[in-house]
């Protein structure tokens, strides 16, 4: 079989079909999918190539990414992989994730494990490498601040030129250091990432550079690796329920399409629900849902703590659409009081997460409560960007300095004289 017959791209809107060439949107404006021929991928793929993989020493088998890398860009050219390497990232379990939803079984999945400390990198690497087979020079993204800092390094490491759009003064400072220091070409833009995102989609179009944002397909390959690394994890055992922060809604797509394609490979016997979970301030795709409309409705201005997942006009919305109905998943919104409690119960046991990241935590205890999810049913949340990403707003919960949120588990520091009296009583103090 020729290379070009294992992957084809095809309009989600009009149906056309593109072989995989300098193009992530079809000429409607629809966003891409990349159909990899299952026939072909089931001929060469199984559990115990995988199983041997990961005992390997090779970089590109070791990424958590590449060691899948049939199921992810068949056309990859393993001399133009940037890795770091990605992915193989924890899975944990803790009595107080316990005690804290109901649940009997509940894992977190810390993609903020990754390189660049955020799930971005699994789709990065493939996006990056795939600008570096076709030989582009410039790659431009628009970001809440995760996926600048993940191109600007993948770039960076590939001599290819990163161009990042941010929306002025509201991404979190971690992050913005890393797209500096990265050296990408930093454009501020004033408004929101939603002005930030139609402009980079405009300006790459006009100006020859390569988008790596979420429209991308090969984004969305690269992300379905959390959900395929995740089942492998598992020995593919899949878990009832799998629970994750949405705000452009790359990974809710990627997840419906990473568990239809491993239940038709039989990899797995039957898919997880998807439980996709928004801040209640930037909640378009909740609304839909909840109102079974046939289209999104941005929201004017979102807003939440959660600056990851503050997006009112998600470009994804109609893949993960279909993720939630493949998967007979839900959609459920959270507030920033939960978002930051349940972040707090994370950090509490040692686990650590930046705030959009909790929203997964969050959802899958309001689920519980609301019994759609049931209390014996096993729950995997996903865990999406590292704490250091965002230590303000860790520093400010604790210190019952953010607005409008009371924190319930509130871990202030103790300040004292410098007599060990005093040392004495404040540790003995509640
Ligand atoms: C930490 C974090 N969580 C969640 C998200 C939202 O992910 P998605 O756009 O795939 O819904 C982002 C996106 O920037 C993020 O950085
Ligand atoms: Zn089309």
């Amino acid at each position: 079989m020729d290379a070009s017959d294992r992957v084809v791209l095809k309009c989600i809107d009009c149906g056309r079909e593109y072989q995989p060439i300098d193009v992530y949107e079809c000429e409607c404006g629809g966003l891409l999918d990349a159909h990899i021929n299952l026939d072909w991928a089931g001929s060469v793929v199984s559990k115990a190539l995988f199983d041997k993989r990961l005992g390997s020493r090779e970089k590109i088998l070791r990424s958590g990414i590449w060691r899948y890398k049939e199921l992810v860009n068949p056309m990859a050219d393993d001399l133009c992989i940037i890795t770091r390497p990605e992915g193989n990232t924890g899975l944990y379990e803790n009595k107080r994730l316990l005690a804290y939803t109901g649940l009997s079984s509940v894992m977190l999945k810390h993609e903020g494990e990754n390189p660049t400390g955020s799930f971005k990198d699994r789709g990065m690497s493939p996006g990056v490498s795939e600008a570096v087979r076709l030989r582009m020079k410039v790659v431009a993204c628009a970001s809440t601040g995760n996926t600048s800092a993940s191109m600007a390094a993948y770039a960076s490491m590939a001599g290819l030129k990163p161009v990042v759009f941010i929306p002025e003064g509201k991404i979190a400072y971690g992050k913005l250091a890393q797209a500096l220091a990265y050296g990408s070409k930093v454009i501020q833009v004033r408004g929101n990432f939603d002005d930030a995102m139609k402009l980079v989609r405009e300006s790459s179009r006009k100006l020859g550079m390569y988008l790596l944002n979420s429209v991308n397909p090969w984004r969305i390959e690269g992300q379905k690796t959390i959900m395929i690394e995740l089942m492998h994890q598992l020995s593919w055992n899949q878990p009832d329920w799998v629970c994750v922060p949405a705000g452009n809604l790359g990974n809710t797509s990627a997840f419906g399409k990473a568990l239809e394609e491993l239940k038709a490979l039989g990899f797995i016997e039957k898919m997880p629900r998807i439980a996709s979970i928004q801040a209640d301030g930037a909640n378009p795709f909740y609304l839909l849902w909840k109102k079974k409309a046939g289209s999104l409705t941005a929201v004017e201005h979102p807003d939440t703590i959660a600056t990851a997942i503050k997006i009112g006009n998600p470009v994804s919305w109609k893949k993960a659409l279909r993720s939630i109905n493949a998967t007979n998943g839900v959609v459920e919104q959270v507030s920033d009081q939960e978002i930051m409690d349940a972040k707090a119960i994370i950090d509490g046991c040692g686990i650590c997460c930046e705030p959009a990241s909790a929203a997964s935590l969050a959802g899958a205890r309001k689920l519980v409560k609301s019994g759609v999810i049931k209390r014996d049913e096993s729950v995997v949340c996903v865990i999406t960007g590292n704490i250091l990403k965002d230590p303000e707003a860790t520093v400010k919960y604790h210190l019952s300095e953010l607005e409008g949120i009371t924190p319930k588990y509130a871990n202030a520091p103790t300040v004292i004289d410098s007599r060990l009296e005093e040392v004495e009583r404040a540790i003995n103090a509640p």
